[in-house]
């Protein structure tokens, strides 16, 4: 059997404290032990983007992360982004363009999306396209995404949405 081991990380705001088998990937353990199921889970190898989540300001694959390695990181899920009112423009415009059809990979394209704008405030299509490539969508073709996230940039900006 193997030993489980004592993790301290910030959850959305909140400290949560567990012990976790030490070869349980964060996305398993913030959707199993703490059910926010908001993380998606589809390819589990890094590649589709759908547990995308944020770990000290950084996007990341949580898939590809060890719950073991967050301990003492500051995580944040599509859930506290939601909470916190930080992407409900984004989300809003997600919704109003079509942005989503089965939803599937609709929280880790918000947080990708949101890292973007975080760090650009008016990107081209072009960057919007390229930011958001490793995020797979088998519903949208992409397009109605590409239109939600440069109108919030917009809005944000001040221009019309
Ligand atoms: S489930 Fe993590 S990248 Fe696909
Ligand atoms: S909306 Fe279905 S995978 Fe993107």
């Amino acid at each position: 059997m193997t030993a489980t081991a004592a993790i301290s990380l910030t959850i959305n705001g909140e400290v949560v404290e567990a012990r976790v088998n030490p070869r349980l990937h964060l996305a398993d353990f913030l959707r199993e032990q703490l059910g926010l199921t908001g993380t998606h889970i589809g390819c589990e190898h890094g590649v589709c983007g759908a547990c995308t989540i944020r770990v000290d300001s950084s996007i990341v694959r949580g898939c590809l992360v060890l719950a073991v390695q967050a301990d003492g990181a500051i995580v944040e899920t599509v859930e506290g982004l939601s909470d916190s009112g930080e992407i409900a423009d984004l989300q809003a415009a997600f919704r109003d363009r079509n942005a989503l059809q089965c939803g599937y990979c609709t929280p880790g394209m918000l947080i990708a999306a949101q890292d973007l704008l975080l760090h650009e405030a008016a990107p081209s299509r072009e960057a919007i396209r390229e930011h958001l490539s490793g995020n797979y969508c088998r519903c949208t073709g992409y397009q109605a995404i590409v239109d939600a996230v440069e109108a919030t940039a917009r809005a944000r900006s001040g221009g019309r949405p």
